[in-house]
């Protein structure tokens, strides 16, 4: 940090390109043949403070020769915008992939293409092996008794819309939800409820989103058959009690279903050993091909539920007027498949056992650390959460006093190629419910570096210097 400080000193007059009147200048040139182009803000408040050039602020390489090496694995890293690398933190939305799953993809397309089951030919027979490799790899990643556990989805949101539709809850029943739940998993349960007359009961977070078991306990009774609730919050980073939340969810007769949308790629997570009744998750959060997701459900629950979607690999046999349905997986992954998808989610969870997760854990602990002390240094700004980075993860959500989130995001992409998200993160109910407008979040992962993490507080801080009012 200082070393750049001193070359700051030296360059800070340099020319940055950021020339924020200049709105017809959106089509930056590439390396490639990929073209970039700004989202359609409103730039006014932007533009009213004329045009400010930025210091020029340059990306060190990473220090850690570990982390160069698995860089390397991960080809769009490489990419550069304007002739400047970029810096990826917006990994709580969309991982980025390794070149092994990558390389899964394109064999199954280059290679054998074909379906899975009930085919005798070579492409058939290939396509049936890896897929059920790659659903014994995410059987193991998950710690699940059976492979036929687990489910292949599109993501988090298909695999919990199957459960609010084929659990059978009844009017007077409830599902019981904490106040952090992303919109994936409020929205099929106020449905349910619009359609159904099921209860949606809310119970509430800490001030700093942590998870209170006194209030948990306080809204939880017989009525509540599901209690549904996140493993890692994409709002704040903290994680919830799994094992104590399943314990006295358990205690009232009521099954508890795990958004692992977030947490998966850093966190412990065995089904069985949790005792957790279903489990849904996103692969393309957790190193995988984009729309590719699992819903685990225990065996003995999927054996007593119906299809959500019905048709050819559900059943077993028709007839004109009768069918006999299949066993899980078959009867839950209904038409053919995302073959390419599940097989290269397979090649993710493996590479991820490759790395280990107390190494993931390691560097993204100290890569939020990193950034969050700095931030606590930085008036103005203001983190969602524990003020303790290493118990949010990943995430370092936080509000800017003088400007609007969706500036600050634009503002970082737009003049250092620096990745972040900003907005209600689908988590509208919690802001809305505190007048909180929107925040901008950086989400970070084990192959982020410490370098491009003093490169983000430098820049963001010489934009609240130049912007904010
Ligand atoms: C906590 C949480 N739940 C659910 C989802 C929905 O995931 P997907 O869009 O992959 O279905 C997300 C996505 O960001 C999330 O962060």
């Amino acid at each position: 940090m200082r070393a750049l400080a001193s070359f700051n000193q030296l360059v800070a007059l340099a020319r940055f390109g950021a020339r924020l009147s200049h709105r017809s200048e959106r089509k930056n040139t590439m390396c490639c043949s990929v073209e970039f182009e700004d989202e359609d803000r409103d730039l006014s408040a932007i533009r009213a403070k004329g045009e400010v050039l930025l210091p020029l602020r340059i990306l060190a390489a990473p220090s850690q020769p570990d982390i160069a090496r698995i860089r390397a694995d991960f080809p769009v890293l490489g990419q550069r915008i304007n002739d400047k690398p970029i810096v990826y933190f917006d990994n709580a939305c969309m991982s980025l992939r390794p070149k092994a799953v990558i390389e899964a993809l394109s064999t199954y397309y280059t290679d054998y293409s074909g379906c899975h089951g009930r085919v005798d030919h070579s492409f058939g027979t290939a396509t049936t092996k890896a897929f059920k490799n790659a659903r014994a790899s995410v059987q193991a990643f998950i710690g699940a008794r059976n492979p036929s556990e687990i489910l292949f989805m599109r993501n988090t949101t298909e695999a919990i819309n199957v459960v609010a539709n084929v659990l059978r809850l009844q009017p007077g029943d409830a599902v019981l939800c904490s106040d952090l739940e992303h919109n994936s998993n409020l929205l099929p349960w106020l449905a349910l409820r619009d359609r159904s007359g099921v209860e949606h009961r809310v119970f509430a977070t800490n001030a700093d989103t942590s998870f209170e078991m006194a209030a948990f306990r306080a809204r939880l009774d017989r009525k509540v058959k599901l209690v549904s609730v996140l493993y890692s919050s994409n709002l704040s980073g903290v994680t919830f009690p799994l094992g104590d939340i399943v314990r006295e969810a358990h205690s009232v007769g009521a099954k508890v279903l795990v958004d692992g949308a977030q947490g998966m790629l850093s966190g412990d997570m065995d089904v069985r050993d949790l005792d957790i009744d279903f489990l849904a998750f996103s692969g393309h959060k957790i190193l995988g091909p984009t729309g590719t997701g699992v819903l685990y459900g225990k065996e003995e629950l999927l054996a007593d539920l119906p299809c959500f979607l019905y048709g050819g690999e559900t059943v077993t046999d028709t007839t004109y007027d009768g069918y006999t349905l299949g066993r899980a997986p078959d009867r839950f992954e209904a038409g053919l498949q995302d073959y390419a998808g599940a097989i290269g989610l397979g090649a993710a969870v493996e590479y991820i056992g490759g790395i280990g997760k107390r190494a993931i854990r390691k560097q993204v602990t100290k890569l939020n650390t990193m950034a969050s002390e700095e931030l606590a240094k930085t008036k103005g700004i203001t983190v969602i959460g524990p003020t303790d980075a290493a118990k949010r993860g990943g995430v370092l959500n936080f509000r800017v006093d003088g400007m609007d989130s969706g500036d600050v995001a634009y503002l970082l992409n737009k003049s250092a190629n620096l990745m972040v998200r900003s907005g209600k993160h689908c988590v509208h109910s919690w802001y809305n419910a505190r007048g909180v407008p929107s925040s901008v979040r950086a989400s970070f992962s084990f192959y982020n570096t410490p370098e491009e993490v003093d490169f983000f507080v430098w820049t963001l801080r010489d934009i609240l210097r130049f912007y904010a009012n």
